[in-house]
C-alpha cells in the first residue's frame, strides 16, 4: 500500500468513536484523509468522545445512528471509502435483547448497502466481521472455509451483515470485502465491563489494583493488537483484489486464557486473579478453543500481525494508567 493512497480521499467510518474505529480515524488523519465518523454513542457500546481527543479539528463527527436511513443516505454521498464498523458487540446482550442486535448488525447493514447502491455505488467498503460467526471450531486453526455455525444471535446477525456486503459486491458491483476479526485489544478499548471483551475488564481491574476473574482459563485464543487490525483494514481498502473476499485476522501467538492472565500480571509488574468456573449463561455461548489461520490475508494482501503480545499489553496498560477515568 502506498503512503499516499488515502491522502485527500474522503472516508466515512461508521462506529468511528468506538475502539477500532477511532484508532483507524487517527491513522487515516495522519495519512491525509478527510475523515467523517458517524456514531450513535449509545452508552452500552464502546463509543467514547475521549477516543478522538486531539482529533476534533481534524475529523468531522456526526452523532447519528446507522439505523437512520436518512442520515446514512446523506453521509455516504461523495465518500471514496466506507469502513463499516458500527456494531452491537456483546454476545450476551444479543441473547437478552436479540431484536436490537438484529436491527444494528443485520437490518442496518442492509440499509447502509442500499444507500451505497442508490447514492454512491463506487464507494469501497470494508466490513468489520467477526470470528464469532464460525461458532465452536471443528478444527484448528480455523480457516475461511470452515463451516459457519454461530452459537449466538450476534454471530448470526454479523454473518448476515457480512454476506450482504459480499452479495452487494457480487451482484451490484459495489466493491466490498470483510475482515473476520478475532479478539482485538489496545488503547481505547472498552474497559468499563466485559461487553467488548473480558480482557478490557481485566485491564481495568488490574489498573485499579483489584483482582480479576479468569473463567476456566484453558481456552486457547489469539489476540490482534489494534494497530495491526488498522493495518489490515487499510490494506483491504487499498486493494482491488480484496473485493468480494472475506479474510480472517489472527494473532502473533496462540495462548490460553490462563497464560494470558499470567502474562498480563507479569507485564503490569503486580496483580492478582482468581480462577473460577464459567457462569452458565456464558458457558452456553462459549466457543471453546479458537485461533485463526490467517494465511489467506497474508498471501493476498501481505498482512500479518507485527506487535508482540507483551508489547501490546504494555502499551494498553500504560494508556489506561494515564486515562482510566475517561473510560469508567
Ligand atoms: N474488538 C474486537 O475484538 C472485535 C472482534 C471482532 C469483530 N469486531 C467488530 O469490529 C467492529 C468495531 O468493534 P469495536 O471493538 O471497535 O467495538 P466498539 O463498541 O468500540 O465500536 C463500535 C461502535 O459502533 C457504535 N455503534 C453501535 N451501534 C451503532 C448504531 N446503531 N449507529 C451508530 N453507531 C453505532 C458504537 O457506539 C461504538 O462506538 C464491530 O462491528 C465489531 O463487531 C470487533
Amino acid at each position: 500500500m502506498k503512503q499516499e493512497t488515502f491522502a485527500h480521499r474522503r472516508v466515512l467510518i461508521t462506529g468511528g468513536l468506538g475502539f477500532i474505529g477511532s484508532n483507524l480515524a487517527e491513522r487515516l488523519v495522519g495519512l491525509g484523509a478527510k475523515v467523517v465518523v458517524v456514531d450513535s454513542l449509545v452508552p452500552e457500546y464502546g463509543g467514547n468522545l475521549f477516543n478522538v481527543v486531539g482529533l476534533e479539528d481534524k475529523v468531522r463527527i456526526n452523532i447519528s445512528d446507522v439505523r437512520d436511513e436518512h442520515s446514512l443516505r446523506y453521509l455516504i454521498q461523495g465518500q471514496d471509502y466506507l469502513f463499516n464498523l458500527a456494531g452491537q458487540t456483546s454476545h450476551l446482550d444479543s441473547m437478552q435483547d436479540p431484536y436490537t442486535d438484529l436491527e444494528i448488525n443485520c437490518r442496518a447493514q442492509l440499509s447502509i448497502l442500499e444507500a451505497c447502491r442508490k447514492y454512491n455505488p463506487g464507494v469501497k467498503i470494508v466490513f468489520a466481521s467477526t470470528r464469532q460467526i464460525y461458532g465452536r471450531p471443528e478444527y484448528l486453526p480455523v480457516d475461511e472455509k470452515h463451516l459457519l455455525r454461530p452459537v449466538d444471535v450476534n454471530g448470526i446477525n454479523k454473518m448476515a451483515g457480512e454476506w450482504y456486503h459480499i452479495l452487494y459486491n457480487n451482484v451490484h458491483g459495489i466493491p466490498s470485502c470483510a475482515l473476520r476479526m478475532t479478539n482485538t485489544y489496545g488503547p481505547r478499548m472498552r474497559v468499563k465491563d466485559a461487553r467488548q471483551t473480558f480482557l478490557g475488564l481485566w485491564i481495568r481491574l488490574l489498573v485499579e489494583g483489584k483482582p480479576f476473574e479468569v473463567w476456566d482459563g484453558s481456552q486457547l485464543r489469539d489476540f490482534t493488537y489494534v494497530d495491526d487490525a488498522v493495518d489490515a483494514l487499510l490494506l483491504a481498502a487499498a486493494s482491488e483484489t480484496s473485493n468480494g473476499q472475506v479474510f480472517n485476522l489472527g494473532g502473533e501467538r496462540i495462548i490460553s486464557v490462563k497464560d494470558l492472565a499470567e502474562l498480563l500480571v507479569q507485564v503490569n509488574g503486580r496483580g492478582d486473579y482468581v480462577i473460577r468456573s464459567f457462569p452458565s449463561d456464558r458457558k452456553r455461548i462459549d466457543i471453546g478453543d479458537y485461533y485463526a489461520d490467517f494465511s489467506s490475508i497474508r498471501s493476498v494482501l501481505g498482512w500479518q500481525p507485527k506487535i508482540p503480545l507483551p508489547e501490546g499489553l504494555a502499551a494498553t496498560l500504560s494508556f489506561y494508567r494515564d486515562n482510566l477515568e475517561h473510560y469508567l
